[in-house]
């Protein structure tokens, strides 16, 4: 199978299909992710929970970003390979460039920051130096301290008028995925038709274009489970090969996210 570049996820959502996106953070399993299909590997500052035992994704650092994202690369042929910025590494313009590049370097095809309409400027900085841009709007760990925990975001009419613009603004900016973490459904898919850029959701219903899960909470390990996650290893007859290509095949398929994994 060729190798998945953004033009090919654009085709994905011109076609009206599915993409699947999952994390990784070694390179067993990035071939692993290959071997079911899936579109888009993440090495997230989830790390920093499932790997490394941290509360919260604040203490990640750049060193420990551009590590996974080597090992991943290693184990990676076939993937889109996006990797997270992670807390505070990308607070200037300066910081912003040289953290993005290291990233680059080290085998990242896209980085993805948290945060709204404050990013458009770095998002344009970023796109107009070569390096495609993910948004992640909506729960943004990164600002849990701020958010006050894990809530839903853009119930609220005006939250969600707000959350809208901000996309658009994002894109117009030169973003070219956008992700959803923790908001209603409707709005998840009222966005994803509004743009015309890719959107993957977590926590977000079954209308975007593509969906992530962080691995561990996919086969059942992780101390948290909340509730946009399914146990894919605990159906599993193949074990955790099984369980990745169930995920892969229940998102292209339409089946993941179903309504109790979903917000209202
Ligand atoms: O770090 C991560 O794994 C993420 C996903 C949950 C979207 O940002
Ligand atoms: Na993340």
């Amino acid at each position: 199978q060729k190798h998945i570049t953004l033009s090919t996820l654009n085709r994905i959502r011109a076609d009206g299909r599915k993409f699947a996106c999952l994390t990784a953070y070694d390179a067993c399993f990035a071939g692993l992710l290959n071997d079911a299909g899936v579109e888009v590997i993440l090495v997230g500052d989830s790390l920093g929970m499932v790997l490394q035992g941290h509360d919260n994704t604040l203490p990640v650092t750049m060193a420990d970003m551009v590590y996974h994202v080597q090992c991943v690369k290693r184990g990676n042929s076939t993937a889109f390979l996006m990797a997270d910025m992670p807390f505070m590494s990308y607070s200037s313009e300066t910081e912003t460039l040289e953290n993005a590049a290291a990233l680059m370097r080290a085998g990242a095809e896209m980085v993805k920051l948290e945060g709204g309409a404050w990013l458009a400027s770095s998002t344009q900085l970023l796109a107009e130096r070569g390096i495609p841009v993910c948004v992640h709007m909506g729960l943004t760990p990164q600002s849990i301290n701020r958010i006050g925990g894990y809530l839903v975001q853009g119930r609220d009419p005006i939250q969600a008028e707000n959350m809208v613009n901000e996309a658009l603004q994002l894109q117009e900016a030169g973003a070219s995925i956008l992700l959803l973490e923790c908001v209603p459904a409707a709005l998840a898919r009222r966005i994803t038709e509004t743009l015309d850029i890719p959107v993957i959701g977590i926590g977000a219903g079954a209308d975007t274009t593509g969906q992530v899960l962080v691995l561990h909470d996919l086969l059942g390990i992780s101390p948290i489970r909340p509730k946009f996650v399914k146990n894919f290893l605990a159906e599993s007859d193949s074990g955790i090969a099984g369980a990745i290509k169930a995920y892969t095949d229940a998102v292209k398929g339409g089946t993941f996210p179903a309504a109790e994994h979903s917000f209202d």
